[in-house]
C-alpha cells in the first residue's frame, strides 16, 4: 500500500498536483504531513489558513483515520491495525525486494574509485569506491539500468614519474609479493620528493613522458605494461575486500589518442586557443579559467582524455546519465569538463553530474607519518583488523582461530564501509579506529550486530510465524519500529534522487535504535504464544529491512558475530 499515494488522491482535487508529502519528524505529528507554506502563492493567503480550509473539505478513509491541523501543517494518521498489517505483509512478500521500485529504461553509468596505476590506494578512494558501490546498488534498486565503471590513470605525467625513479634508483629490483602496494606507493613518493629537490631533474621525467606517449622505447613500454598491471592486480584485490564491481573498466591510455585529436578538433573550430605553443580552452568568461588541453610538446592532458572518455561512455555503451563519483578538489576541473563538452555542441553534456565527496582524515592530521602521503588503504585495513581482533577474541574466547580472523576481518571492512557512508559526502571525515568499530553509537557494527541478534532469537524460537494477530503489536515501542518500516521505500526513493547513501545509513541507525529500544523494554518471547508469535513476525521484519539496507551500502548483514 502506498500511503502517500492515497494521500494525494484526497488532495489533489482541492489542491492541484503541485505540493509534497513529508514524513514528520515525530510521531505526534501524525504518519504523513502536507507543509502549507508552498501553496500560500497559488492560494493568496497565510499558510496557517489554507490548512483549515483545506481540513474542511477532506474526509478521513478507510486507510487514513485521522486528518489534523497543526499550525501550517495538515497532519494525517494512519489507521494503525491497517499500516501493521500492510506493511508486515508488503515485508514478507518482498524480501529483498521491499523497498525496491518498478524498473525502467533509463540506463545510468557510474564512475567511480579511479585510482590510478603507479600511485597508492588511498583513504580517500575507500570514500569513493564504497560511495559508488553503494550508489550503484541504489539506483538499481530504484529500477534504473546501471552500468559501473571504472576509469583508471595508466598514463601521463605520474606514470612518467615513476618510471624514471624505478629506473634511475631502483633499477633491476624484483617487485615484493607482500606489501607490493606499498612498494608501489613508495616509488611514487620517493620520485616527487626527489623533483622537489632536483627541480632539473623534471627534464628527464618529461622525456620519459613522451616516450611513454609515442611509444617510441620498447624496454619503456615493457615496464610501463608490466608495473601497471602490478598495480592493477594490487587493486582487484583491494575491490574484493571491499566488495566493489565493475562492469567496465576505462584506461587513461585508450582515450589518449583521441584525446589529442578532439583537442586539435577545437583548435580548427576556434573554441580551442594556442597560447605559448599549448593547446588551451579559456573558460574565463564562464569563470572557470583556462584550460589547458594539450602541452607544448603535444602531450595530451587529463583535461583532453576526459573529453574524449565521455564520448566513448555515450556513443559506445549508450548510457542516458553519466554520473562521476571524484573528490571535491576535482570539483573545477569536472565543471570545466562539462562546459567544454557544451561548448563542443555534445548533446549529452547536461547529463554528465559530478558526484562530488569531500576528505578523510586521520584524528592526527592528513597525512600518514611513513610515506608523507594520504594514508593507504593497506595500512588503515590492517590497523582496523588489528583492534578487531581484539574485540572478537574478547567477545568469543571459545572460537577457534580462523574463526575469529574471519570475523574480524569482516567487521573491520563493515565498518570502514559504513563509516565512510554515514556522514554526507560533502563533509570531511575524521576517522576515528576505536570508535568506527564500536558496537553501539553510528557505527556499522551497531547495525550490523542488530541484524545478528535478531538472527539468533529467531533461530532460539521453535513457534512457526504464520498468521500472527498484528493487533497485539500495540505499545509504543511496536508502533515506532512499524512506522519505521513502513517508510524504507520512501527512503530508498530519497536517497536515489539526492545520490545519498548517508540517508540509507542514517535511516538503518535509526530501525536500530528502535529495535534497540523496543528489545530493551519488551520480550519477544513470552508466556502468551499469540504475543510471541506477533513480535517475532515484527523483528522477522525488522531483520529483513536491516538486510536491505545493509545490502543498499554495500555491507553484509552477518547471521553471527
Ligand atoms: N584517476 C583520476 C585521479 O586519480 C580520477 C578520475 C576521475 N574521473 C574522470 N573521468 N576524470 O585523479
Amino acid at each position: 500500500m502506498n500511503f502517500k499515494l492515497e494521500i494525494r488522491k484526497i488532495l489533489e482535487p482541492q489542491i492541484g498536483k503541485e505540493f509534497d508529502i513529508e514524513i514528520p519528524p515525530n510521531p505526534e505529528m501524525g504518519d504523513f504531513a502536507l507543509p502549507c507554506f508552498t501553496l500560500a502563492k497559488t492560494f493568496k493567503k497565510g499558510p496557517n489558513e489554507i490548512a483549515q480550509d483545506i481540513l474542511k473539505k477532506i474526509r478521513p478513509t478507510k486507510y487514513i483515520s485521522e486528518i489534523k491541523v497543526s499550525g501550517p501543517y495538515l497532519n494525517f494518521f494512519i489507521n494503525k491495525s491497517f499500516l501493521i498489517k500492510e506493511t508486515l505483509q508488503e515485508i514478507f512478500k518482498k524480501k529483498g525486494r521491499y523497498g525496491a521500485h518498478k524498473k525502467n529504461k533509463e540506463r545510468v553509468m557510474i564512475e567511480y574509485s579511479q585510482a590510478n596505476t603507479h600511485k597508492a590506494f588511498h583513504v580517500g578512494h575507500i570514500r569513493g569506491t564504497s560511495l559508488g558501490e553503494s550508489l550503484a546498488r541504489i539506483l538499481k534498486f530504484y529500477g534504473f539500468s546501471v552500468v559501473q565503471a571504472n576509469y583508471q590513470g595508466d598514463t601521463g605525467a605520474h606514470v612518467a614519474k615513476w618510471l624514471w625513479a624505478y629506473l634511475k634508483y631502483h633499477k633491476g629490483e624484483t617487485p615484493p609479493k607482500v606489501n607490493l602496494e606499498s612498494w608501489i606507493a613508495n616509488i611514487y613518493v620517493e620520485a616527487v620528493k626527489k623533483l622537489e629537490e632536483v627541480p632539473a631533474f623534471q627534464e628527464e621525467v618529461n622525456k620519459i613522458n613522451l616516450h611513454l606517449e609515442n611509444k617510441s622505447d620498447k624496454s619503456l613500454i615493457k615496464l610501463w605494461s608490466k608495473t601497471r598491471k602490478l598495480s592493477l592486480i594490487a587493486f582487484e584485490k583491494i575491490y574484493r575486500d571491499l566488495g566493489a564491481h565493475f562492469d567496465y573498466y576505462f584506461f587513461e591510455r585508450e582515450v589518449e589518442k583521441r584525446g589529442r585529436e578532439i583537442a586539435l578538433e577545437l583548435l580548427k573550430k576556434g573554441i580551442a586557443e594556442e597560447s605559448d605553443g599549448a593547446v588551451i580552452i579559456n573558460l574565463e568568461k564562464y569563470s572557470l579559467g583556462v584550460w589547458v588541453l594539450l602541452r607544448k610538446d603535444g602531450t595530451c592532458l587529463y583535461s583532453a582524455k576526459d573529453l574524449a572518455l565521455a564520448e566513448l561512455k555515450f556513443k559506445k555503451y549508450k548510457i542516458d546519465r553519466n554520473l562521476y563519483v571524484v573528490g571535491a578538489a576535482q570539483s573545477l576541473h569536472l565543471k570545466q569538463l562539462f562546459k567544454t563538452l557544451e561548448l563542443m555542441g555534445f548533446k549529452n553534456a547536461s547529463k554528465c553530474y559530478h558526484l562530488s565527496f569531500s576528505e578523510v582524515r586521520l584524528p592526527t592530521g592528513k597525512m600518514s607519518s611513513r610515506t608523507g602521503q594520504n594514508v593507504l588503504y593497506s595500512d588503515m585495513k590492517s590497523t582496523l583488523i588489528k583492534y578487531a581482533l581484539n574485540q572478537v577474541k574478547s567477545r568469543h574466547e571459545d572460537w577457534a582461530e580462523k574463526k575469529i580472523n574471519e570475523s574480524a576481518n569482516n567487521i573491520a571492512i563493515a565498518a570502514l564501509k559504513f563509516n565512510m557512508l554515514a556522514p554526507d559526502n560533502n563533509k570531511l571525515i575524521i576517522f576515528d579506529y576505536e570508535k568506527v568499530l564500536k558496537f553501539e553509537g553510528d557505527t556499522g557494527p551497531y547495525v550490523q550486530y542488530a541484524h545478528a541478534r535478531i538472527c539468533s532469537i529467531l533461530k532460539k524460537s521453535k513457534l512457526a510465524i504464520s498468521n500472527p494477530k498484528y493487533k497485539l503489536l500495540d505499545t509504543e515501542e511496536e508502533s515506532n519500529l512499524i512506522r519505521q518500516l513502513s517508510i524504507f521505500p520512501q527512503i530508498v526513493l530519497e536517497a536515489e534522487r539526492a545520490y545519498k547513501p548517508n540517508i540509507i545509513a542514517n535511516y538503518a541507525l535509526e530501525l536500530t535504535r528502535k529495535f534497540n529500544k523496543f528489545y530493551e523494554l519488551h520480550k519477544v518471547l513470552t508466556d502468551s504464544e499469540d504475543l510471541s508469535r506477533a513480535r517475532l513476525v515484527l523483528i522477522s521484519a525488522v531483520k529483513q529491512v536491516l538486510a536491505n539496507s545493509l545490502y543498499l551500502l554495500g555491507i553484509d548483514a552477518p547471521s553471527h558475530m
